[in-house]
């Protein structure tokens, strides 16, 4: 299956933007002369003042500094509306779908979604939010988080979204670390029909820090507290403010928003991007990966991206990229499997989808319940198909082929990070013959490279390591927020001179890509990244916690679970009771995507004898595989491994 080649066919040949030819021949010139290709690309973005420098970036820790388009000026929102106005305006941009489908969708056209944006923009200009202020976003898969995010870039605020699924503990963090004095929420979010307290959340997290202002968008009309002074409702604001709103003139290289990702070390980092490199780098990457052009009647394609405003993918193929590309695009509030396992594909009947993208932990999910959820739907309209955040096994890659997309749809395996803004290694359908589980080829413009994890050094050919990328591309992350060294130490500092992915990598004999996975302490659990180190901290804050380790494991919807160690304190008896409390306990702390799958009590953890954990030996055994511990002669008490592998939890 592995060995698989799918090429492009004639059809997807004959009309997409990039065949083949076209993909070497602009690939090759994005490396040799990349001021010219930039220059050339970044007329797609209206820019309001010309930039003068295409490029002028170093990785060198003395002169480590990362700039695009210098002396460039536009407005993001002004890029993703107005300008459509007089072509699109009454093209729609959004059709929102709800969690329930007996309930009513909303459409949005462009000057529909223009008006509101410029209205909320002067809501929160009327909330003393201004230029550079950080505003967090804390909202369900409804318009008005994308009216919120396009409103902060219109007045050049930064916006901060943090995923509706994660603890008050966990938002207070973020809100802390940006400094941000506004949250916008909702009463209540509905995901698989369930209500999420998202007030009474925020509330919480504000009892940790305060806020001057909460905006409240009524979702559900949910009975939730007002507390007077800092709660504003949505709706009234709106009602009270003007729809004329001129665009704050952004330089190039002012932030745009922060987002916050897990990492190798305790904290999230808030990873922050900035305008114009990112204008360019969305837009260009969402045209070229999805062939998202006009069809022949002139009307744009529909176009869904299924993924969540609250991480990086729903950030640059919901929001961004598709308005500034003019999509027709579904945004959509539920979950694959409610109110049954057919839900995406009745959407992408009542929408008439033709691009569909998503994450292979749901492919793998809908797999698990059989075909006939899927068969009894048509998708006739469909006629391409992505997948991103994870590696896709072959098994999901045939499933999603062979029984969604019925062998006529493409799938673009596209490989990047929140990190990087926006797809790095990816097919583009009519260009790259797909082999499944292979994000292919690089993106014009990313030079990728594979090294010796160990030495550091490049391997050339058919080869297997760590995966770098030498220079920079216009979407590239500019710093940590607030910690600028974090930035150079966590990325640029353990192979100098390259970008570090974390994550390791194959290359084949036609220089096709394969991620094989991180190789730094982050686990992908459901394509969301999970620190081990934030799952730990969350443990040993427990009271009777005294120590843990945290491994992933293979999980067969998740792709990786979360295989937690738990050394208790002396004098305290393991119990079911506890197991189950310190499993709620992680879910409290940060949400439930990082709930442990196994917890395993541990009496003692493999440590060298300089009090190292021995995290191979727990990955081993977490992944059952017990027959080669390798090496364990160096740990202070060897005796500790076979009381682990004896007691190996399931
Ligand atoms: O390990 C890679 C995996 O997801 C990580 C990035 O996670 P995040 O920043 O949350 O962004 C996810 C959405 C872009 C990567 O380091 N990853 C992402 N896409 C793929 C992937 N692994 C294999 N194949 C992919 N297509």
């Amino acid at each position: 299956m592995t060995d698989a080649i799918f090429p492009v066919s004639d059809e997807w040949a004959k009309n997409a933007l990039i065949d083949d030819a076209t993909y070497l021949e602009k690939y090759q010139r994005s490396i040799d002369d990349p001021d010219g290709f930039w220059r050339e690309e970044a007329q797609r973005i209206d820019w309001i003042e010309p930039f003068h420098t295409v490029k002028d970036t170093s990785y060198d820790k003395d002169d480590f500094h990362i700039t695009w388009f210098e002396g460039g000026t536009l407005n993001i929102a002004a890029n993703a509306l107005d300008r459509h106005l007089a072509k699109r305006g009454d093209q729609i941009a959004i059709i929102w779908e709800p969690d329930d489908p007996s309930e009513e969708g909303r459409t949005l056209t462009y000057r529909e979604l223009h008006a509101e944006v410029c209205r909320f923009a002067n809501v929160l200009k009327a909330n003393r939010v201004n230029k550079g202020d950080r505003v967090t976003i804390y909202l369900p898969m409804v318009p008005e988080a994308a009216i919120a995010m396009l409103a902060c870039a219109r007045i050049g605020a930064v916006h901060s979204v943090v995923f509706a699924g994660f603890s008050p503990d966990a938002l207070a963090g973020r809100i802390e670390d940006c400094q941000s004095n506004i949250v916008l929420t909702a009463d209540e979010g509905l995901r698989g029909g369930k209500p999420i307290p998202l007030k009474a959340n925020v509330d919480a997290a504000c009892e940790k820090v305060s806020v001057d202002t909460v905006i409240v968008l009524k979702r559900t009309g949910a009975d939730v507290p007002v507390i007077a002074g800092r709660d504003v409702d949505w709706a009234e604001a709106m009602a009270a403010s003007s729809e004329d709103c001129p665009p704050e003139v952004m330089d190039a290289e002012d932030p745009l928003f922060i987002l916050y990702t897990s990492g190798s070390t305790g904290k999230p980092k808030g990873v922050l991007h900035t305008t114009g490199g990112y204008a360019v780098w969305t837009s260009m990457t969402q045209e070229y990966v999805f062939d998202y052009q006009p069809k022949a009647d002139g009307s744009m394609p529909v176009y869904w991206c299924a993924a969540d405003v609250g991480w990086v993918t729903g950030h640059s193929y919901v929001v961004y990229a598709p308005l500034f590309n003019g999509a027709t695009q579904v945004m959509f509030e539920g979950v694959p499997n409610y109110p049954d396992h057919s839900r995406f594909w009745n959407v992408i009947d009542k929408h008439q989808v033709e691009i569909f993208y998503a994450a292979p932990t749901a492919l793998r999910a809908l797999m698990r319940e059989g075909d006939e959820y899927v068969t009894k739907t048509s998708r006739k309209s469909l006629r391409l198909l992505g997948s991103v955040g994870e590696p896709i096994n072959p098994e999901a890659w045939d499933w999603y082929h062979r029984v969604v997309g019925e062998r006529r749809c493409p799938i673009v395996d596209t490989w990047w990070q929140t990190e990087t803004g926006a797809a790095m290694i990816t097919p583009m359908p009519g260009a790259t013959a797909l082999k499944p589980g292979s994000a292919t080829r690089p993106m014009f413009g990313v030079k990728p490279a594979i090294l010796d994890p160990e030495k550091g050094t490049v391997l050339e050919g058919a080869t297997q390591g760590a995966l770098v990328i030498t220079d920079s591309w216009p979407g590239q992350m500019r710093t940590v927020y607030g910690d600028h060294e974090r930035f150079f130490d966590t990325y640029f500092s353990q192979y100098p001179g390259y970008y570090f992915t974390g994550d390791g990598c194959r290359r084949d004999e036609d220089n096709y890509y394969w991620i094989t996975g991180r190789i730094d302490d982050v686990i992908n659990v459901s394509g969301h990244r999970m620190g081990t180190a934030e799952v730990e901290s969350a443990l040993v804050a427990h009271e009777l916690v005294s120590e843990a380790a945290v491994v992933g494991m293979p999980h067969d919807i998740k792709g990786q679970g979360i295989y937690a160690y738990v050394t208790t304190n002396a004098g305290v008896e393991d119990s079911e009771e506890l197991r189950a409390e310190l499993v709620k306990w992680v879910r409290k702390e940060i949400g439930p995507i990082a709930t442990p799958d196994v917890l395993q009590f541990a009496p003692g953890l493999p440590k060298t004898r300089s009090g190292k954990i021995m995290r191979r030996i727990l990955r081993k055994i977490a992944e059952n595989d017990t027959s080669n511990l390798g090496d364990i002669s160096t740990l202070a008490d060897p005796g500790v491994v076979d009381d682990l592998v004896a007691n190996r939890g399931s």
